[in-house]
């Protein structure tokens, strides 16, 4: 396609942005979020934007603000700055660190997610300058990855700084570079760490063996119980508050062409299964669950130690669906692998991060101007779906300034988000800055 709107200086400048290894979780990365917090700043100031570099808890938010006239609306584009571990190097065909583009697409860890969505916003503002008729301001996070942790205090502190008409996000996927989706919820999520600690130090198993309890086997038996073979999540009352879809709900979600084969081949996965009942979409957007996302213990190196370690370690998350919310299932979680605790064994439950689910109200004025704008770039309406993933800012801007989001996004499905070899279709890129451009020309 013809990519007028990219221009050579808006790949070398998100080129830049992309090799700052801003990952969120490793503390040695402290000063790359600080470079990637004052490179959105400084690149904000040369749009004449006024902007700070707030401190929160954690890694701090890049604020910035442009005002056109006090009478006209005021949208509020938050993006993050943060990106995943990009996990075992061997596996990536480039430097994670060190963007290339190849066949029509840009590869980096932060392409899709979300730095290069981010900056679908940054090159339409820069290619409108002057003549932006809203007034804009940025919140751009630097913890998303890592569960927002520090952004509910944040917001409630700065309800006046960020009070705008409607908030947009640019951190979500499309269902092809022809099938624009506009995503009208996103689950939450509770993601927790089970210790169980059975043994002083590690001991030799043939000496103990037979007389001590083993934590990888006790944790084992414990995360055999929160899901049976039937998919279904079993701490007592886990289902209790989820919403039902409306008939004319999951017509919509019938209609839309994610099927089975898709998830087979964006995964590799040999069988899509999950709860009976449900089809895909349902499965992922309007359904809880629950995933052991690491497990360890012992001896992990070559060959063999004959060992029974001291201690086991699981991370799990549970993602959850309007009207459950992280505090209730949080507990139930904690109470519930409690009574799995055997006698003899230390065991320990921490929630480490929450985020609420959302549910939009599609019928607004802001959903209608997305729609239009998605129409006109693409030529053709975007199909709503409900989304898997989470983006805690959703709720908690619902929650304290009572302001809703469209998510306007611009990914693939075969982005390879937190996975090897992440990308962002340049074809995407085109379109999601000309998308922006439409929906901020028409206020
Ligand atoms: N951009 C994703 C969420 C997403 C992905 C939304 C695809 C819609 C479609 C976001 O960066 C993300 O990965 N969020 C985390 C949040 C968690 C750490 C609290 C997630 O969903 O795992
Ligand atoms: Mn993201
Ligand atoms: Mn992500």
């Amino acid at each position: 396609m013809n990519r007028k709107h990219i221009k050579n200086k808006h790949l070398d400048e998100l080129k830049e942005l992309l090799s700052i290894p801003s990952i969120s979780a490793h503390s040695v990365h402290k000063k790359d979020m600080i470079s990637a917090a004052k490179w959105l700043q400084k690149k904000l100031n040369s749009l004449k934007f006024e902007t700070k570099i707030l401190p929160t808890g954690g890694h701090p938010v890049v604020f910035a603000q442009y005002t056109t006239h006090n009478s006209r609306p005021t949208i509020l584009i938050y993006g993050h700055y943060d990106v995943q571990d990009p996990g075992d190097l061997s596996l990536w065909k480039s430097d994670p660190f060190k963007p290339e583009i190849r066949g029509g697409n840009i590869y980096a860890r932060g392409a899709a997610d979300d730095k290069g969505q981010l900056y679908t916003w940054i090159a339409a503002l820069e290619i409108l300058q002057g003549t932006v008729p809203c007034n804009i301001k940025f919140m751009i996070e630097g913890e998303e990855e890592v569960g927002s942790k520090n952004l509910d205090v944040f917001i409630q502190k700065n309800k006046k700084l960020l009070k705008s008409d409607i908030c947009v996000i640019s951190d979500s996927h499309c269902l092809s570079e022809t099938k624009p989706v506009i995503d009208y919820g996103l689950r939450g999520i509770v993601y927790t760490e089970i210790t169980v600690k059975t043994l002083e130090r590690d001991v030799h198993s043939g000496i103990y063996g037979g007389n001590v309890l083993n934590p990888a086997v006790v944790l084992s038996q414990i995360i055999s119980k929160l899901k049976n073979e039937n998919h279904s999540v079993l701490i007592p009352g886990f289902y209790e508050n989820v919403r039902k879809l409306k008939k004319s709900e999951r017509d919509e979600l019938k209609k839309l062409p994610f099927k089975d084969k898709q998830v087979m081949n964006e995964t590799g996965a040999l069988v899509v299964t999950g709860e009976s009942g449900y089809i895909v979409h349902e499965r992922a957007g309007a359904r809880p669950t629950l995933d052991v996302n690491g497990i360890w213990s012992g001896y992990n190196g070559e060959g063999e130690k004959t060992i029974i370690p001291a201690v086991a370690k699981a991370k799990v998350s549970m993602r959850i669906v309007p009207n459950q919310t992280s505090d209730e299932i949080s507990n139930k979680f904690i109470n519930y692998v409690n009574t799995l605790e055997p006698d003899g064994v230390d065991l320990k439950v921490e929630v480490l991060s929450t985020g609420n689910p959302i549910l939009m109200d599609t019928s607004s004025l802001y959903f209608k101007t997305a729609e239009n704008a998605y129409k006109k770039v693409f030529g053709k309406k975007p199909l709503y779906k409900l989304s898997g993933g989470s983006i805690p800012v959703t709720s908690i801007l619902k929650k304290h300034l009572g302001l809703d989001s469209v998510l306007m996004g611009y990914g693939l499905p075969d982005d390879n988000l937190h996975s090897p070899n992440e990308k962002l279709s340049l074809t995407m890129f085109e379109k999601g800055i000309k998308t922006n451009i439409e929906f901020l020309k028409s206020f």
